[in-house]
């Protein structure tokens, strides 16, 4: 893939200079539009720093973790198309349907600041522009497993979740890492209802969250993130079903006890707590044993783990026989 290399001024030639900034602020202001003039900056200032957000990416491709699924017929399986991962979407916040960019799209990404909590030296929160700028960007090929048996081969940019512990620094007593989405219901109108747990939670055991496949993803197919996707920042853990790579991540927090995520509170009977790809174990509706790619239709053979058997398989010693690895 090409590379493009970030020059220092790149990050900064967009920014819309101070001085116009406020000009624009005080002229809408005297007109008496206070209310609107608010509105309309914070929209300015989002697609300032989301223009400045394309300046990073394409990122150089790690090649170590692309799995290369034979496909029956065709040879290898390939990439997802864009169009289809991008538009065919579980985003909760936003409806029950997989066509969810349009109001997804009132998401205001920038600012957006996470904070780092519980058990760690000094609880801080950063802006995720001042987040990428401490972490190398890569990208990595993905296969994403939903738990309604549909799977994508998506090239995801962003860095290892590695990176969040080494810039948290926990303590020796935290076992779990907690990841909230956003709560704001003006703007992801099934906030409003309140049989659901809002916010969406994950939960990793901080060894999973160390294991070399957690990425913390920040664009997709060379791009920024779209807030479909989970703009500006989201969770992918490969080796499990789609539902544990939370999206547009507001904190992270390290606890030492193991709260519930989202779909475990709601019903545990079928979205298990482990999680991990298994095709033996079936959901209490359907099969489990096969995928089918949302860009083809075609389908696969789900393996244990996704695939990813040779990396994740340390962490669930004894537990390999068992239901475990799913509840
Ligand atoms: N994160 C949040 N905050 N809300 C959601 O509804 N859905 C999950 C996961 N992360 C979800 C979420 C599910 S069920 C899946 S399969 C994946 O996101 C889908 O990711 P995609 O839309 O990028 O394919």
């Amino acid at each position: 893939m090409f590379i493009k290399k970030n020059k220092e001024w790149d990050i900064y030639k967009n920014i819309t200079s101070e001085k116009t900034f406020l000009n624009r602020r005080t002229i809408l202001k005297n007109m008496g539009f206070a209310a609107i003039s608010s509105n309309l900056i914070m929209q300015t200032a989002n697609a300032v720093s989301i223009q400045n957000r394309d300046s990073l990416y394409p990122v150089e491709e790690n090649t170590k973790y692309f799995i290369q699924e034979k496909d029956i017929k065709d040879g290898i399986r390939k990439l997802t198309d864009e169009y289809k991962a991008t538009n065919y979407n579980n985003y909760y916040e936003f409806g029950t349907t997989k066509n969810i960019k349009r109001s997804a799209s009132k998401l205001v990404t920038s600012p957006w600041t996470i904070s780092f909590t519980g058990m760690i030296d000094k609880e801080f929160g950063i802006d995720i522009d001042d987040l990428t700028k401490k972490v190398e960007l890569e990208e990595r090929v993905y296969k994403l497993r939903c738990v309604e048996a549909w799977s994508m081969v998506v090239p995801w940019s962003g860095f290892s979740l590695k990176d969040i512990i080494k810039i948290a620094q926990p303590k020796p007593e935290a076992k779990y890492l907690v990841m909230k989405t956003f709560f704001d219901p003006d703007k992801a109108r099934s906030q409003r209802q309140d049989w659901y747990p809002w916010p969406y939670t994950e939960v990793l055991t901080i060894e999973e969250a160390k294991n070399e496949l957690s990425f913390i993803a920040t664009g997709v197919y060379g791009k920024p993130l779209p807030n479909q996707n989970g703009s500006p920042l989201r969770l992918i853990v490969p080796w499990k079903y789609g539902f544990k790579s939370i999206k547009s991540i507001v904190s992270f927090e390290f606890v030492a006890d193991r709260p519930k995520s989202f779909w475990e509170a709601i019903q545990p009977k079928e979205y298990g707590f482990w999680a991990n790809v298994n095709p033996k174990v079936d959901h209490p509706r359907w099969s489990q044993a096969r995928d089918k790619d949302i860009g083809t239709n075609k389908m696969y053979d789900t393996k244990i783990y996704n695939g990813y058997k040779q990396w994740v398989n340390y962490l669930y010693k004894g537990m390999e026989n068992s239901s475990n690895l799913y509840r």
